[in-house]
């Protein structure tokens, strides 16, 4: 098999990337080891920044997410009792929070790839990368039990922190930044209405507590809890009494629902540079990891394929292979700075049990400020909807 771009995952960054090479001529195949069904069903976050929901109206795929999607002026903050809605639309000119969860992007970005007559072969599992180096590299994989190899001019490793893409630049060329967190999150959706018009983002001394949505029928919910916790350690009653506690405001209570759905993730902080060797490009995941408070992992990956998909073109236009030396650089300054901002969102938020007393105060201080200041605000709504673009 032969194509021009070897992607490997089905993730946001692939798909994304899939779609707009489709849109400049340039043929990609995408090979994903998940199953289609599996791809479309893993829960994650959900929140788009304002230009990936432009994106995908400018690429005609933002049908269903139009009528689907919740669209909300702003976001609320909680500390202990006190709530308060931040006006980020008010702020940003007009943008909105979008929460549309990722999975759903996902449903729609593969269901039209398939109809643009594109390649995603799911369920095949990469067993090596060669020619990185060279000209002509090539993605080696299993389908059903048999070897196949995909020719292509340059792959994309879109496949995630766990996927192979990374292991195949060699450890002398590339350097990894990392911070683990002393916490987790608990996730769960349930069958109940909602609760508040808005995302809550509660700091509490129990600990982090966020409130979001799916539907007006399903609600997500997260809170902050040991990472190496079992979810057997979380019967349902012990995780509704905390979400009592850390969000309950005077004359305010949260509607409880059937849970169907829980699990818990560590939190994590990571960047590797480079993210390119040769003819090997890292995109997404595969290339830097965020923790979810600000809501920034999605967004991140689509915008290292939007600087990605360019210098494709430029190549395939124009002969010209400037697009290539300058990707690390120009994604590596918008990932830094959503780095920045998620570690922010994150330590501001938490309830850290190796912080000293004094950073306890801190970051109860960051976030009074933030609940106070108009001009704190505005610099959380900008990161929050997106940094604008620089290139
Ligand atoms: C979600 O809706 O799942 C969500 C929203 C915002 C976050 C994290 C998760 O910061």
């Amino acid at each position: 098999m032969r194509t021009r771009i070897g992607i490997i995952g089905a993730g946001p960054a692939g798909l994304f990337l899939a779609h707009l090479l489709h849109r400049a001529g340039i043929e990609s195949v995408i090979v994903e080891t998940r199953s289609r069904a599996a791809v479309e069903s893993t829960i994650r976050a959900g929140m788009l920044e304002d230009w990936v929901v432009r994106l995908l109206r400018a690429m005609g795929l933002a049908d269903r997410l139009d009528r689907e999607a919740h669209f909300h002026d702003g976001v609320s903050l909680q500390v202990g009792a006190v709530r308060q809605h931040l006006d980020l639309a008010g702020l940003t000119g007009g943008k909105q929070v979008t929460i549309y969860a990722q999975h759903e992007v996902l449903k729609d970005l593969i269901a039209a790839r398939l109809a643009d007559g594109g390649e995603i072969r799911f369920e095949a599992h990469v067993t090596a990368l060669d020619g990185i180096e060279g000209d002509s590299p090539a993605i080696h994989f299993t389908e059903a039990g048999d070897a196949r190899r995909l020719d292509c001019d340059f792959i994309v490793a879109a496949d995630g922190f766990h996927g192979p893409g990374r292991d195949a630049i060699p450890d002398a060329a590339r350097r990894e930044y990392q911070k683990v967190y002393p916490f987790g999150w608990l996730g769960i959706l349930c069958h109940a209405p909602r609760s508040w018009p808005e995302l809550v983002y509660a700091r509490h001394e129990d600990g982090f507590a966020l409130l979001t949505t799916r539907s007006d029928a399903i609600q997500r919910l997260y809170i902050q809890c040991e990472p190496a916790d079992p979810i057997e350690a979380w019967p349902d009653a012990r995780i509704w009494d905390a979400l009592h506690r850390r969000l309950a405001t005077p004359g305010w209570s949260l509607t409880e629902g059937a849970i169907f759905q829980k699990g818990i993730i560590p939190l994590r902080s990571f960047v590797c540079e480079t993210m390119r060797h040769g003819r090997l490009f890292l995109a997404g995941d595969a290339a830097h990891i965020v923790p979810p408070t600000g809501a920034k992992g999605l967004n991140l990956a689509v915008a290292d394929v939007r600087v990605l998909a360019r210098a494709f073109e430029r190549f395939y236009a124009y002969d010209d292979a400037a697009g290539f030396d300058t990707y690390a650089a120009t994604a590596l300054g918008r990932i830094w700075k959503g780095e920045r901002f998620s570690w922010w969102m994150t330590t501001m938020l938490h309830r850290d049990p190796s912080e000293t007393d004094f950073e306890h105060r801190i970051h109860a201080a960051d976030l009074a400020y933030v609940m106070g200041s108009t001009a704190a605000q505005a610099a959380l709504a900008e990161n929050y909807l997106g940094l604008p673009f620089t290139d």
